[in-house]
């Protein structure tokens, strides 16, 4: 299992210790939350700090974009060349366009679904994503609880791309911790979120390490 903490239950009052600090614990991507306050009810950071964020960190950026206007946003983080970026299906009319876009500046493209979006919805995009983002809690907020829900779909999604011969990873995003790791791991899941269960823990690598099952 790869994981990737995410900052938003950092203190953001030294970002740039608490990026080097999971690095340094061995994370394997660092996630990072844009928020616009019209897709969600609330507002994370933008280009400015995502870019002193991408300084401090020896790890790739998978950025999760909750946003309108989502070819804006890719056009404004490309330039900090992160290694995912992935966007909510359920705001984007033209998602095969948007993907191509994202390939374009040479970026991984991933699609994002909110908890009660089928993975039907996106078969006939598998084999041009790189990854899809499942979504294990409403979208907006760090330290929500995990909504079960979400490995059932997992195992839905991973009988699809095998079926389309696709090498899309799953990664699943909310409330993750050291209780539903070993549920995610079997239901097909190749990279984990996790933003409060590792930010709140009074030892970084010891989280990290627990979830790399
Ligand atoms: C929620 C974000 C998550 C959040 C996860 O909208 O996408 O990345 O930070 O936080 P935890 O792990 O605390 O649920
Ligand atoms: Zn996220």
């Amino acid at each position: 299992m790869l994981v990737a903490p995410s900052i938003l239950s950092a203190n953001f009052g030294c970002l740039d210790l608490e990026v080097k600090a999971i690095c340094e614990a061995g994370c394997d991507l660092v996630h990072v939350d844009v928020m616009d306050g019209h897709f969600v009810p609330n507002l994370t950071i933008g280009p400015v700090v995502v870019k002193s964020v991408k300084k401090a960190s020896t790890k790739p950026l998978d950025i999760h974009l909750m946003v309108e206007n989502n070819p804006f946003f890719v056009d404004l983080f490309a330039s900090i060349k992160p290694k995912y970026i992935s966007f909510h299906i359920e705001e984007e009319k033209h998602p095969h366009r948007l993907i191509q876009k994202i390939k374009s500046y040479d970026i991984n493209a991933a699609i994002v679904l909110n908890p009660h979006t089928p993975p039907e919805s996106i078969e006939y995009l598998l084999n041009d994503l790189d990854m899809v983002l499942l979504m294990s809690v409403n979208p907006g907020f760090g330290g929500q609880k995990f909504i079960p829900s979400v490995i059932e779909k997992s195992k839905r999604l991973k009988e699809m791309i095998l079926k389309n011969n696709s090498k899309c990873l799953i990664e699943v995003d909310g409330g993750v911790n050291d209780k539903n790791i070993h549920l995610l791991k079997d239901a097909g899941v190749d990279i984990v979120v996790a933003g409060s269960y590792i930010y709140k823990s009074s030892d970084y690598k010891k989280a990290i390490d627990s979830l790399k099952v």
